[in-house]
């Protein structure tokens, strides 16, 4: 396994650990030596979390696990399926990346974790660090709803409140921030995108090692869709699935659409959405730090960002809880949107596989 930068192409073979962002201050990407082999995957069947594509996975002597992952895809019809990650442990396809992040800092001898969070993330990182006996410092919006502020403090004591958004909070992070903290906020150590590719993997056996045509994604700070990308590209360079990769699609609420609004004006990278404000807390990521990451796997996709009137998420949501018999939270609603407008213009036909996703549990009513 070695490092490389999504940005300066550096490739990093021997890294400081444990392992953050590049010199340059932009994201790593995991490499494995198996990439464009044709030795497969070994799918531990047995396993019932995401833990059975461990042999596509950095390799950990002591997983923190607490059954992330393999979750249903449920089908709506014969071409739509909706991948339900709101039954993962915390409530959220965050445990994902932080049974994967928190494993790998265990490994690496750290104590005291780090994190800004729009309220999912904090919530996963505290319950993995508690499972790994480390600290986790979470710094949560003041605007956070009171039911992620009680949920994040079941798990840690470390729990405080800046701003009104991630962007604040992280802010915060940085001035409180001590030598020995391990900064795990999004993109900023290259794990938690491992487990996040789980998704790509399991949505990809699901359907028969097949990929589905569209994958449509509510996008914050774009470790879904980053990690889908990247399983999808290893399993074609692996031969497990032939075939086109799948347009991807980043959708996100009118209230804070950075990525939208740089895929229209044909961007490389997103500006600092201002005052943004939206009920799909997960997405009120004003400047993700791999925006030019999200924006480059849209364009190589040949896929689309498209943004959903923040007015019409309560509505949308409701119809999707309804249909699919569940209680995911607003983003889901989000993605919802997204689909019906992208399949009103014909951008989706009725032909085409389309894979969408119900992220996080609803906590509250917002
Ligand atoms: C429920 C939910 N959906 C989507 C997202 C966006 O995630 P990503 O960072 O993968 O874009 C988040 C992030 O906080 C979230 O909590
Ligand atoms: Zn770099």
């Amino acid at each position: 396994m070695h490092f490389e930068c999504t940005y300066c192409k550096a490739v990093i073979k021997n890294p400081i650990t444990p392992v953050g962002l590049c010199s340059c201050g932009k994201p790593l990407s995991v490499r494995y030596e198996w990439e464009n082999s044709n030795i497969g995957l070994k799918v531990d069947t047995n396993e019932e979390s995401l833990w059975r594509y461990a042999s596509v996975l950095p390799s950990v002597e002591n997983r923190v696990s607490l059954g992330e992952g393999f979750t249903p895809l449920i089908p709506i019809s014969d071409k739509l399926f909706v991948k339900n990650e709101t039954v993962n442990p915390t409530g959220s396809f965050k445990d994902r990346g932080m049974s994967l992040a928190i494993s790998m800092a265990k490994e690496q001898q750290v104590e005291n974790i780090c994190l800004p969070s729009a309220g999912n993330a904090g919530i996963s990182a505290a319950a993995y660090c508690k499972e790994a006996g480390m600290n986790c410092h979470v710094f949560l919006p003041e605007s956070i709803p009171k039911e992620y502020l009680s949920e994040s403090k079941r798990y840690s004591k470390h729990v405080q409140l800046k701003g009104n958004t991630i962007a604040d909070a992280a802010k915060e992070m940085i001035q409180q921030k001590q030598e020995n903290w391990f900064d795990i906020s999004t993109l900023k150590e290259p794990f938690r995108v491992e487990g996040k590719k789980t998704l790509g993997y399991e949505i990809a056996e699901q359907l028969g090692w097949k990929f589905p045509d569209i994958i449509v994604y509510e996008t914050g700070g774009g470790t879904g869709l980053i990690g889908m990308w990247k399983a999808f590209q290893e399993l074609k360079s692996i031969g497990k699935v032939s075939g086109s990769l799948p347009r991807m699609v980043a959708a996100q609420s009118t209230g804070c659409a950075p990525v939208v609004d740089a895929f229209q004006k044909l961007d490389n990278k997103t500006e600092f959405w201002e005052n943004s404000q939206t009920k799909a807390l997960g997405l009120n990521v004003p400047g993700p730090i791999g925006g030019y990451w999200i924006l480059r796997i849209l364009y190589e996709s040949n896929g689309i960002a498209i943004d959903v009137s923040e007015n019409e998420l309560t509505i949308l949501t409701e119809e999707f809880n309804t249909m699919l018999k569940i209680n995911a939270g607003p983003e889901a609603g989000v993605v919802w949107g997204a689909y019906k407008k992208l399949r009103n213009i014909d951008w989706i036909d009725g032909n085409q596989s389309v894979v969408l996703f119900a992220t996080g549990t609803e906590r509250c009513k917002l």
